[in-house]
C-alpha cells in the first residue's frame, strides 16, 4: 500500500463526485484529476473542428494531436486544451453529452487512460470518473462509488446549470442526466459500473461536507489497518 494513497471516485453523472473530490484532495493535500474534464476537452475540440463523433478515425487524430493539461490557477483546477484555457465551455449540456458519446471511442478512451495514470501514478491523488477504480486504477488503494436518486441529481444539474445563467428546464436536465447513464454504462468499453472492493455512498440527501466526511473516515480506517503514517486529514481547526 502507498503512503499516499490513490484515491477513486466513480459514479454517475450529478452525483455530486467533482465537488466532494475536490474538497477531498484539498482535505488530504492531494491533487484532484477531473478525467470527465478531459473526455469534455476532446468533445469541445472535435465539435469545433466539425468532427463527426461517430467517425474514429478522425477522433484518434485528434486525441494525438491534442495536448490536455490541468493547471492549478489561484488553487483551482483548469483544463488546458492546446495552451487554452476551455474551463468555461466544457461545462454546457451539449458538451457533457457528446462527451459521453465521445467516451465510448476505443482510441479516446486508451489516450486519456495513459494520461490519467501519468497523472495518479506517485499517489497523493484524488482521481474522479467512470472508470477510475475498475480501469485506470483498479490498484487504487479506496474506491468510492457515489450515487444518488436520478430525480435528486437532475435537480442538482438544473440548479448549477441555472446559477451559470442557463435558460433550462428541470425535466430537460433529468432526461439528459438519465440519457448520459444510459450511454455511460452500456458502452462496451470501460462502462460504468461498481468495483467489486468499492464503497458505495449514496449522497441523496447529504451534502458535500457529509459526503467528504464519510469518506474521510473510511480513509481513516484504511491508513490504521495499512499502519501507514498518519496523514490527519482534517482541517487544522478540526484536529485534536
Ligand atoms: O463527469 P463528467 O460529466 O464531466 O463526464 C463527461 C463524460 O465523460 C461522461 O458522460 C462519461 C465520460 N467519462 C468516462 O467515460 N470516463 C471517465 N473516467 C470520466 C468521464
Amino acid at each position: 500500500m502507498r503512503k499516499r494513497f490513490i484515491i477513486a471516485i466513480d459514479g454517475p453523472s450529478g452525483a455530486g463526485k467533482s465537488t466532494t473530490a475536490r474538497l477531498l484532495a484539498k482535505r488530504m493535500g492531494y491533487i484532484y484529476v477531473d478525467t470527465g474534464a478531459m473526455y469534455r476537452a476532446i468533445a469541445w475540440k472535435a465539435k469545433e473542428k466539425g468532427i463527426d463523433v461517430k467517425d474514429e478515425s478522425s477522433l484518434e487524430r485528434l486525441g494525438k494531436e491534442t495536448e490536455i493539461e490541468i493547471r492549478l490557477i489561484s488553487g483551482e483546477e483548469r483544463i488546458f486544451i492546446d495552451n487554452m484555457d476551455a474551463s468555461n465551455y466544457i461545462r454546457t449540456p451539449e458538451i457533457g453529452m457528446l462527451s459521453s458519446k465521445v467516451s465510448a471511442a476505443t482510441c479516446v478512451r486508451k489516450r486519456l487512460l495513459e494520461l490519467q495514470r501519468q497523472f495518479g501514478k506517485e499517489g497523493g491523488a484524488v482521481l474522479e470518473g467512470r472508470d477510475i477504480g475498475t480501469v485506470v486504477f483498479p490498484d487504487a488503494d479506496i474506491k468510492f462509488f457515489l450515487d444518488a436518486d436520478v430525480k435528486e441529481r437532475g435537480r442538482r444539474r438544473y440548479s448549477e446549470l441555472k446559477a451559470k445563467g442557463l435558460d433550462i428546464k428541470i425535466e430537460d436536465t433529468t432526461e439528459d442526466i438519465r440519457k448520459r447513464d444510459h450511454n455511460d454504462t452500456k458502452r462496451d468499453i470501460a462502462p460504468l459500473c461498481i468495483a467489486e472492493d468499492a464503497i458505495v455512498i449514496d449522497s441523496t440527501g447529504l451534502d458535500a461536507e457529509g459526503v467528504v466526511k464519510k469518506m474521510l473516515n473510511e480513509i481513516s480506517k484504511k491508513q490504521v489497518k495499512a499502519k501507514t503514517p498518519h496523514l490527519n486529514p482534517l482541517p487544522i481547526g478540526e484536529r485534536k
